[in-house]
């Protein structure tokens, strides 16, 4: 198996394979990447291969510092300086003028190029033993959910991946927020920091980008991060006791009587803890093999958006409706 723990040995035998043209699973505060070195494009054609992600889909280029961003972006505005010295690293993803080293693969022909600086301590110390900017989708096939533990990994992937570091289960749980700031700062996905965190620093962003430029960020294609098992987002209170028997739910607090199995993100009612457990309670009940899954809507606010958002594409089946 290639999944190895997190030492400074497996650090440095990863950085060494990534430098040769190799793809390695790690772990970052939100969920598990897939790496490759960012300036080699055919190193990143094998995760377009491995993930089967369609080649309109960008890959978002990961940093260990400033001078590494250097190396990615043409130019820094003053509004991502403030976001940056803000939050640097973390669960912010920003969306730059691309450099001549960026190959098209890695933004699918765009202009743009999507970069973050991670802050989990073996993601930073990978970047810095690599020497290189790690181009890195989530780990997962195309379209379905995101890993926050490496033997999920293991199990979409296997043997195909050079090497899978384990470091554990991924602290936020969900994917970085993905903001672009020209003409204006708008939201291309909500995610672990909050849309109220950014406006904070830097005054009100657009919310509702519209989809009609195409796929800017197919992170929002209409389904997406979904389980194999149907999903619908429904209040239990409305489900009748005779269409629960063969469903699951997926709740925050309670669990309603008459469910085949149920899972609650935070008893206490937190959203971050909801947050980080969302995509292992959705890979759990999944793995069940139930009819349905009835997933109680979070509260309209901070990481509610985002984790509304998750669900929202997981509703949604392959035509685009809601199922
Ligand atoms: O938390 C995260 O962001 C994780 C970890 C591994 O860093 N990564 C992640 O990557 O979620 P991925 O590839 O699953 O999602 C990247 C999203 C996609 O929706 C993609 O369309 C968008 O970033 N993206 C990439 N480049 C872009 C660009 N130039 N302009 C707009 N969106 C872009
Ligand atoms: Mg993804």
């Amino acid at each position: 198996m290639p999944v190895t723990p997190a030492t400074p040995q497996t650090i440095e035998r990863a950085a060494g394979l990534l430098r040769g043209g190799g793809v390695v699973a790690f772990p970052t505060e939100t969920v598990y990447g897939l790496g490759a070195h960012a300036f080699d494009a055919k190193a990143v054609s094998r995760i377009f291969e491995i993930k089967r992600r369609p080649s309109f889909d960008p890959v978002i280029v990961h940093v260990a510092d400033e001078a590494m961003l250097a190396r990615v972006v043409r130019e820094i505005s003053q509004r991502a300086r403030t976001l940056i010295e803000r939050f640097w690293p973390g669960p912010l993803t920003l969306v730059f003028k691309r450099s001549d080293a960026v190959p098209l693969l890695v933004t699918a022909g765009l202009e743009t190029v999507a970069v973050r600086m991670p802050s989990h301590p073996v993601a930073l110390a990978l970047l810095r033993a690599s020497g290189v900017p790690l181009a890195a989708p989530s780990a997962n096939a195309f379209g379905g959910l995101s890993p926050t533990r490496a033997d999920r990994v293991a199990q979409a992937f296997g043997e195909q991946i050079d090497l899978i570091i384990d470091g554990g289960a991924t602290p936020l749980g969900i994917e970085s927020t993905i903001l672009r700031l020209e003409p204006i700062p708008a939201l291309l996905r909500p995610g672990a920091l909050t849309v109220e965190e950014i406006e904070a620093a830097i005054g009100p962003i657009e919310r509702n980008v519209s989809d009609e430029s195409g796929p800017a960020s197919p992170g929002r294609l209409p389904r997406h991060y979904a389980p194999r098992t149907p999903l619908r987002i429904v209040g239990p209170e409305n489900v009748p006791l005779e269409e629960r028997s063969h469903a699951g739910f997926l709740g925050m607090s309670r669990a309603p009587g008459g469910y085949a199995a149920a899972r609650l993100l935070s008893p206490a009612g937190d959203l971050r803890e909801a947050a980080a457990g969302l995509f292992e309670a959705l890979h759990e009940l999944d793995d069940l093999g139930l009819e349905r899954i009835d997933a109680e809507p979070p509260p309209p606010r901070g990481l509610g958006l985002a984790i509304a958002d998750r669900l929202l594409r997981a509703s949604r089946n392959r035509t685009g409706y809601c199922q």
